[in-house]
């Protein structure tokens, strides 16, 4: 009995603990305190991009020690690992998006914000181009900013390899207005599929979902679209069941190169169990309105062209770097050679240039492209220009101090300085040691549809640990919420969930 008191008595006090936080959250979320404004006497340190990796940056950042500007078309942070979950209405668009102006509102020093885009970096004359690229342009839509120190941290874009008729024909999943064109999409492929005398034919290409790219934006997509499928279309439509496919095509002989074999061929025969059809081995080499054209490799090594009649395409074939990147790369001979992206040295300052770091999706490292990786190298940074402004304010102290020991003649006043300025020179020394940027892999987690998941973690000196299935699905679920940026978006993210589970998904169309 007393062991049962104590349990009920903890876990009263842990639920409490938990309230007491989120309205503390809550609370601290809607009464920011008031800013020290803009100092323009310091540097100016130009941050571009309000993804992953700035992000990370800006909230860790000391932002009294800087003038610090962040430049972005977008003025919110996206929280991509559920963006999938959005193309299918399972999680609202609302629920993962999160305010830029919030989150600079709550730094002690005020940050500046233009939602624009960055079309040039001149890294000679340190000066930025910025253009207002929204609907609603004033009188200047675009202008230059001189920069003292920069932060690259654009992205990336996706790429198409060139390949006819993608650009043209396809979605894409990187950003919120991808996941509601997809949305949209869907159902009007379903009410055209359904419209009066509509031929078999055309019904069976209408109804026919194709996702090209076998990595995890491709398997997530095309698990959550199998989803709404199983539990929604097919209960509201009926007249669709018989038809509606959603097919995973992948260059490679698996999906998911990334993850161990094992969970590989969990993912697999999951796929085929939920009906997704998987044509690995196949790469797209053409597209148009309504067919695909790829070149599969046979199991005798001999290829064949296949054709394949879609009403949705949804391309999910990996990044490419974005314009402003390459332009900036063809200005920096030490660039020449990088074709993914930026490269950068250990403390990811740009090779080839001078106060110019870059981080996340447009560097390219030996790392994956994963928010994962962006928001250490966010950290990182914020590290760095902490550390900075700490080195200069000692330096500015020691050399105050020398100046004063030459003035004075006492010499009781020459030894106290002495010793002051050993103690600063020793703490410079301590600050200036700053290690390169090291990463440390958590391990990767995807969501497969059928309320199953995958996990390769990583934990202690790099033991594996792989997992699959309907726990690792609820530990997807909460490690997510637990990232959600905000208490808002966690508690969105959690009401939507519900708000799928008890009414199913809206299947109007937009
Ligand atoms: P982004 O987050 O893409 O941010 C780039 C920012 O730069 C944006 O704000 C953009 O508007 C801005 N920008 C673009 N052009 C300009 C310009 N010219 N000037 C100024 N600003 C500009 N990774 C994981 O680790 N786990 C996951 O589960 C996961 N799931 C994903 C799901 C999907 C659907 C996608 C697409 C990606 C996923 N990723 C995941 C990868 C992850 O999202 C990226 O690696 C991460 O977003 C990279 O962060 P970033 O800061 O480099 O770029
Ligand atoms: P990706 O680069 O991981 O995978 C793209 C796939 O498309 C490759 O397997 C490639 O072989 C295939 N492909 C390329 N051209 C093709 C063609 N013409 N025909 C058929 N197949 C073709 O790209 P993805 O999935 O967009 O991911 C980008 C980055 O974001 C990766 O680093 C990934 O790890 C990360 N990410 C991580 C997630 C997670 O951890 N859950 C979720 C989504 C993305």
């Amino acid at each position: 009995a007393q062991v049962g008191k104590f349990f009920w008595r903890l876990t009263y006090g842990s639920a409490l603990i938990g309230l007491g936080y989120l309205a503390y959250g809550i609370y601290e979320d809607r009464h920011p305190v008031d800013q020290k404004p803009p100092d323009p006497s310091k540097k100016t340190l130009v941050v571009l991009g309000s993804g992953w990796g700035s992000v990370s940056l800006l909230k860790k950042i000391d932002t009294e020690n800087y003038n610090v500007v962040v430049i972005s078309p977008r003025n919110f942070f996206l929280f991509t690992p559920l963006l999938p979950s959005c193309t299918t209405g399972t999680i609202e668009h609302r629920s993962i998006m999160e305010p830029l102006r919030n989150i600079l509102r709550h730094k002690t020093a005020s940050v500046t914000f233009y939602e624009a885009e960055c079309t040039k970096v001149d890294p000679v004359n340190r000066v930025l181009t910025l253009r207002d690229n929204s609907e609603i342009k004033g009188d200047i839509a675009e202008t230059s900013l001189p920069f003292d120190y920069l932060v690259i941290g654009v992205g990336a874009q996706n790429t198409t390899f060139g390949i006819p008729g993608v650009q043209e024909n396809a979605c894409f999943l990187k950003e919120i207005a991808d996941a509601q064109k997809i949305r949209t999409r869907i159902m009007d492929c379903i009410e055209t599929a359904t419209f009066k005398d509509q031929t078999d034919e055309e019904r069976k290409r209408l109804l026919h979902m194709v996702v090209v790219g076998g990595g995890p934006t491709g398997v997530e997509f095309a698990g959550e679209l199998q989803d709404f499928f199983e539990e929604d279309l097919r209960k509201w439509v009926p007249e669709i069941a018989d038809d509606f496919h959603v097919s995973l095509v992948e260059a490679l002989p698996n999906v998911l190169p990334m993850f161990s074999k094992q969970l590989i061929s969990y993912t697999e025969k999951t796929f085929k169990d939920e009906k997704i059809n998987i044509h690995t081995k196949t790469m797209v080499k053409k597209v148009d309105e309504k067919t695909i054209f790829a070149e599969v490799t046979k199991p005798d090594g001999t290829k064949d062209m296949i054709e394949m009649p879609y009403g949705l395409l949804v391309w999910a074939t990996g990044n490419a770097a974005r314009p402003v990147v390459r332009d900036l790369m063809s200005k920096i001979p030490a660039q020449a050679k990088s074709r993914r992206g930026l490269e950068v040295n250990d403390y990811l300052v740009v090779n080839g240039t001078e106060g110019i770091w870059a981080l996340g999706d447009c560097a390219a490292t030996k790392y994956a492209p994963t928010a994962q990786v962006a928001t250490q190298q966010g950290q990182y940074l914020a590290r760095l220009f902490n550390t900075m402004a700490k080195t200069q304010a000692l330096e500015e102290d020691i050399a105050h101090l020398e100046e004063l020991g030459h003035a004075t003649a006492s010499p009781d006043d020459k030894k106290a300085l002495a010793t002051e300025i050993e103690a600063k020179a020793k703490a410079l020394r301590r600050t200036k040691r700053l290690m390169p940027f090291q990463y440390t892999h958590q391990g990767s987690l995807a969501y497969i549809g059928s309320d199953k998941a995958i996990a390769d973690l990583t934990f202690g000196d790099g033991n594996n640990l792989t997992s699959s299935g309907q726990m690792t699905y609820l530990f997807w679920r909460s490690a997510y919420v637990s990232m959600c940026f905000s208490t808002r978006n966690k508690l969105l993210v959690i009401m939507d969930w519900l708000k799928v589970k008890m009414f199913g998904r809206d299947v109007s169309r937009e």
